[in-house]
C-alpha cells in the first residue's frame, strides 16, 4: 500500500496548486483602449462579449451586428437568443440527453407542482426558492434496497428536527409528506439506490427574510444506484477548511460548501476524506460521514453529537454493535470526546454514513492506524448493518408499494 508523506497531507488548501490555465490561452492581451483577456476560443473585450471559435456545451449564440458599443472602442457582439417556453423545454431534454454522470435520476416530487414526474428533464426548481438563492433550507436521505426505504422514520425525524432549526414551516403533515416520499420511490421503479428529499421556505422573491415566500416548498429524487458500497480501507487527513459551528452542524441545511472543500480537499491529497476537529480540537465528523474507533482495549467510541450531525448510521452502528459486546469482541461502547492523539493511535478507525456503510480508515495523516489494514470490528459492523439493510426489523425497513 502506498502511503501519503505527512508534507503532502498537510498542505493547507491555500498553499494547493492553482488552477491551471487553460490549454491555449494567452492571458491578457494589450490593444488600443481596453485590456482585452483572451481565452480558448472566447474574447472579452469592454462589455462586449466576442466568440472566436464555435460555441461550447449546450449553450449555442448567434453573432449578431445590431449591437453599438456605446463607448465606441468597437463591436464585438454576441446575441443570446431569447428563447420560448417549448424551446426551453427543448433545450433541457437535450441537456438531460447529453448529460454524462453515471446517476441515473427516476422521478421527482415537487410540491409547486403538487405532482410526480419521471422525465429528468422536468426535474427543476424555481430560482427564486429561498433555498437556491439564500441557502435557506434543509435536506435528508435514504437508502432504497432490494425495494425497501432503510430508516426512512429515522431520517425523516431528524429532516424534521432540521426544518424546526431552519425556522422552515412545515407545507404538509409529517405523515403526508412520508406518503408523499414513499410513493415517489414507488412511481420511480427504482429497487437499488437513494432518495433525497428538501424542503424550503419555497419561492416568493430574492430578499433575504422569508416572509414573502407564501407556501414552503418539499422536493424529492429518487436517484438509481446499483453497486453497493465497498468494505476497501482508506485514507483520510485533517481538514484545514474550518468546520461549521455546532448551531448549524447539527442541523442538516443545504449549506455544504465547508463540506464540499473539505472533501475537494481530502482528494487533492490523495486521501478520501478530511475529518474536522471542533473547536476544543477533539475529533468531529467527516464532510458527509460520522467517525468511530476501536481503543487498545477494544472499546467502540464515537464523538457525542452534541457539535455534530446526529448521523442515522452511527446511531443504528451503536444499537447493533451491543452483539459485538455480547460475544465478547468489543468490551464496551462509549460516547465521548476523542482526541486527535486517541484516534491516531486507536486500533481501528473507521467511517460511518448512510453512503459509505462501514468505510474502514488504514491511515490518518500520516499515522498508520492500527495494523494498518481493515480491523475485525470495521468488518463486522459493515456485515451487521448490511444485514440490517436486507433483513432488519420493521422499524428500520419499510416496503415500497410500487
Ligand atoms: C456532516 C455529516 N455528518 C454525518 C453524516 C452521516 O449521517 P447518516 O448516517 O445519517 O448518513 C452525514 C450524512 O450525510 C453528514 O452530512
Amino acid at each position: 500500500m502506498a502511503f501519503l508523506s505527512a508534507s503532502s497531507l498537510r498542505e493547507p488548501v491555500s498553499a494547493n496548486p492553482p488552477i491551471r490555465k487553460i490549454a491555449g490561452s494567452s492571458g491578457v492581451v494589450r490593444c488600443a483602449g481596453r485590456p482585452r483577456v483572451v481565452f480558448q476560443g472566447v474574447s472579452l473585450r469592454g462589455f462586449g462579449l466576442a466568440l472566436d471559435g464555435r460555441p461550447r456545451g449546450v449553450t449555442t449564440a448567434a453573432m449578431s451586428s445590431n449591437w453599438t458599443d456605446p463607448t465606441g472602442a468597437g463591436i464585438d457582439t454576441f446575441h443570446v437568443p431569447l428563447l420560448s417556453g417549448s424551446e426551453v423545454a427543448e433545450k433541457l431534454r437535450e441537456f438531460q440527453k447529453n448529460r454524462t454522470s453515471k446517476q441515473n435520476y427516476m422521478a421527482m416530487y415537487s410540491s409547486i407542482i403538487g405532482g410526480i414526474t419521471t422525465d429528468p428533464a422536468a426535474m427543476v426548481i424555481p430560482m427564486d426558492d429561498h433555498m437556491v438563492h439564500r441557502g435557506h433550507g434543509v435536506f435528508d436521505t435514504a437508502a432504497i434496497m432490494d425495494g425497501f426505504l432503510y430508516e426512512l422514520d429515522q431520517h425523516l425525524d431528524r429532516f424534521l428536527r432540521s426544518a424546526s432549526m431552519a425556522k422552515i414551516h412545515l407545507p404538509f403533515e409529517r405523515s403526508t409528506m412520508r406518503n408523499i416520499l414513499v410513493q415517489t420511490v414507488g412511481a420511480s421503479g427504482c429497487r437499488q439506490g437513494s432518495l433525497r428529499y428538501w424542503l424550503s421556505p419555497g419561492p416568493g422573491d430574492f430578499l433575504l427574510s422569508p416572509s414573502g415566500c407564501p407556501n414552503p416548498a418539499l422536493y424529492a429524487i429518487v436517484i438509481e444506484g446499483r453497486s453497493l458500497p465497498d468494505r476497501k480501507g482508506v485514507i483520510v487527513i485533517t481538514s484545514s477548511i474550518p468546520m461549521k459551528s455546532s448551531q448549524f452542524a447539527i442541523m442538516k441545511n443545504v449549506n455544504y460548501l465547508p463540506n464540499a472543500l473539505s472533501k475537494m480537499e481530502a482528494e487533492e491529497n490523495g486521501a478520501f476524506a478530511a475529518i474536522w476537529l471542533d473547536d476544543e480540537g477533539f475529533v468531529a465528523e467527516g464532510p458527509n460521514m460520522n467517525v468511530a474507533f476501536v481503543t487498545a482495549d477494544r472499546e467502540l467510541l464515537m464523538p457525542q453529537f452534541d457539535k455534530i450531525l446526529s448521523g442515522c448510521t452511527a446511531k443504528r452502528v451503536l444499537v447493533l454493535a451491543e452483539q459485538l459486546v455480547s460475544d465478547r469482541r468489543l468490551s464496551g461502547i462509549r460516547l465521548g470526546n476523542v482526541t486527535v492523539q486517541e484516534g491516531k493511535m486507536a486500533e481501528e478507525m473507521m467511517l460511518i454514513g448512510s453512503g459509505i456503510i462501514v468505510k474502514p480508515v488504514l491511515q490518518w495523516d500520516d499515522r498508520v492506524i492500527g495494523s494498518g489494514k481493515v480491523g475485525p470490528v470495521a468488518h463486522a459492523l459493515f456485515d451487521l448493518i448490511l444485514e440490517d439493510m436486507m433483513a432488519g426489523p420493521p422499524t428500520v425497513r419499510l416496503a415500497v408499494p410500487y
